[in-house]
């Protein structure tokens, strides 16, 4: 089996992980500094979002330069010294590539805009408006507005399917694909593990832009409904696996929005384009059919238990996926998934027996492994995400009150999880000697990384011990899947097996104690529990437990 489905990811978002240029934000250096602390969670691979120069109008998700890195950062001699030091300790860098878009101020780009006959003319998705001026189209932009920007030079308009300082990339292009092949192959050549592909599903675009239904107060249709996963991506991703990953030893992990279950084996697997695909569907159950974060649906265990099974099911025979329940895009777990009445400590633990005996690899962003939880700043300007000030203002225009707007920010910004690291109880929770490019959590100083070091009951040592158990028990990394109860509100049960054992997982994501039919617990031992001790029959409030049974 190939090292990177046997291992644990490590998602670091650089700017909120170490800083140790006193700025206020982190560094490179930051994040080889903790790489024993990353090792002592059984981390064998660490994704770090992006971190190449940038004017950081989507923190680094808006590329200047794919060959230098932001000196907010750091220098490449930092990079190398992270990639080699994590080497010696048996750990890869895995890069994040953004290839959906470059930013504005990229050389790229600027060039591209600077006339119709320049030699990079055709890199970017140029289009003339409609008859009346107006946009070629009327999609909206993942971050609001209108998804085209005019160029007076050019006097055309062009797409950002992101920002207005994230044009796309024309991959019809191919000089555009083989610049892209390029960068991939100059940060594979230094020695990483695997890229983190962001925002594939946007890269092959209609030769003919037709407008899509409206569906909000500014008269646009969004575009993710009509821009994703177009007819003729997968020609595009084969030629990208061929240039960039045949006959090497790393990885490709695409974010793929919206590739469902019966889509898989086209995408992940033996004819597949990528080594794992990131599943979006059980990140966000609130958001079945509606994706207005202002009316969250109601949603149950069940919805989420659906989700992850039918994906679990369909990947025991071929493909491969991230296990995860955080990233830098989603507010933190604990928040998330429970209500704020219930214990958090138990809620971090339940979530980390499921992320780590799900088929596929844990990808743990940094400090889930503390249970760390969502922010609510007061003001909608103590907030930094680009996308939580555009949905704060639709809200607006949409007829919600600021305060509506507001709790929606609170409950789904990205800013939830972009809090600098908790490491201490010090000022500026340790993460900096200067004041954050964010606040911290009010929080830090019971949830810290120190601490947690010195209670052999925290989340932090519970999540080392299901790494090792992980290494231990080879059915949780190669076992089948197979669940039980699927219609239970209340339990989400599951059993991992291999030649040699059958682990059966029981979690009880309620705050009541659930009773368990008998016939689940017969000829098994127990292995781990999340409780001090366990009563057969029953699960106490949020209990994970497992248990094994040898073949
Ligand atoms: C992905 C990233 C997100 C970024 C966007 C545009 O979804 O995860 O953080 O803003 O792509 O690059």
């Amino acid at each position: 089996m190939e090292w990177w489905k046997k291992t644990i990811v490590y998602e670091c978002y650089p700017k909120s992980f170490c800083d140790t240029k006193d700025q206020g934000s982190g560094t490179i250096k930051g994040i080889t500094s903790k790489l024993d602390y990353l090792k002592s969670l059984g981390v064998g691979a660490i994704w770090i979002t992006p971190v190449y120069s940038s004017p950081m109008v989507d923190n680094g998700y808006d590329v200047a330069d794919y060959y230098a890195i932001d000196p907010q950062y750091g220098d490449m001699a930092d990079m190398d010294e992270l990639i080699g030091e994590a080497k010696k300790r048996d750990i890869r860098i895995v890069m994040d590539l953004v290839f959906n878009h470059s930013s504005d101020k990229c050389a790229w780009f600027i060039e591209s805009a600077s006339s119709r006959d320049n030699p990079k003319a055709d890199w970017y998705v140029w289009r003339d408006p409609k008859e009346d001026g107006s946009a070629p189209s009327n999609w909206r932009a993942l971050f609001g507005g209108s998804a085209w920007k005019w160029c007076e030079a050019r006097k055309q308009y062009y797409l950002h399917s992101f920002a207005a300082e994230q044009p796309d990339l024309n991959w019809e292009n191919k000089e555009v694909r083989k610049a892209l092949y390029d960068v991939a192959n100059f940060w594979v050549d230094k020695g990483i593990g695997g890229f983190r592909v962001d925002a594939i599903s946007y890269i092959k675009k209609p030769e003919v832009f037709l407008d899509g239904e409206v569906d909000g107060a500014d008269g646009l249709a969004d575009l993710n409904k009509i821009g994703r996963n177009k007819e003729g991506i997968l020609d595009f991703l084969k030629e990208f696996r061929k240039e960039v990953r045949e006959g090497k030893d790393i990885f490709l992990v695409g974010e793929t929005n919206s590739v469902d279950v019966k889509q898989l084996k086209k995408w992940v697997g033996e004819d597949g384009v990528f080594d794992m695909v990131i599943e979006f569907t059980h990140i966000s159950p609130e958001f079945r059919n509606n994706e207005k974060w202002c009316e969250p649906e109601e949603w149950t265990l069940k919805d989420l238990k659906r989700n992850i099974i039918s994906f679990q099911y369909a990947i025991n025979d071929e493909g491969w996926l991230p296990i995860y329940f955080e990233n830098h895009d989603k507010p933190r777990l604990v928040s998330h998934y429970f209500r704020d009445d219930i214990d958090k400590k138990k809620a971090a633990k339940l979530m980390a027996v499921l992320q780590m005996c799900l088929r596929g690899t844990p990808f743990i962003y940094q400090g889930q492994e503390i249970g760390m939880s969502n922010v609510a700043y007061e003001d909608i300007n103590d907030y930094d995400d680009i996308s939580s000030y555009t949905q704060y203002e639709l809200a607006l225009a949409e007829g919600y009150s600021k305060q509506e707007a507001l709790a929606g920010v609170h409950n789904f910004s990205r800013d939830n999880c972009r809090t600098p690291m908790q490491w201490d109880d010090g000022e500026f929770a340790g993460f900096s000697k200067a004041k954050p490019w964010l606040a911290v959590n009010d929080n830090y100083k019971e949830v810290n990384v120190k601490r947690q070091e010195e209670d052999p009951s925290s989340v932090l040592n519970f999540y080392r011990e299901l790494s090792k158990f992980r290494q231990k028990h080879k059915a949780l990394i190669e076992g089948r899947f197979r669940s039980y109860e699927d219609e239970s509100d209340e339990v989400f049960i599951f059993d991992r097996t291999d030649e040699e054992e059958t682990i059966r997982i029981l979690l009880n994501f309620m705050d009541y104690e659930v009773k368990i039919d008998p016939k689940y617990e017969e000829d098994m031992d127990l292995l781990l529990c999340s409780e001090e001790d366990h009563e057969k029959g029953r699960l106490k409030p949020l209990e994970a437990l497992l248990i094994v049974k040898y073949r």
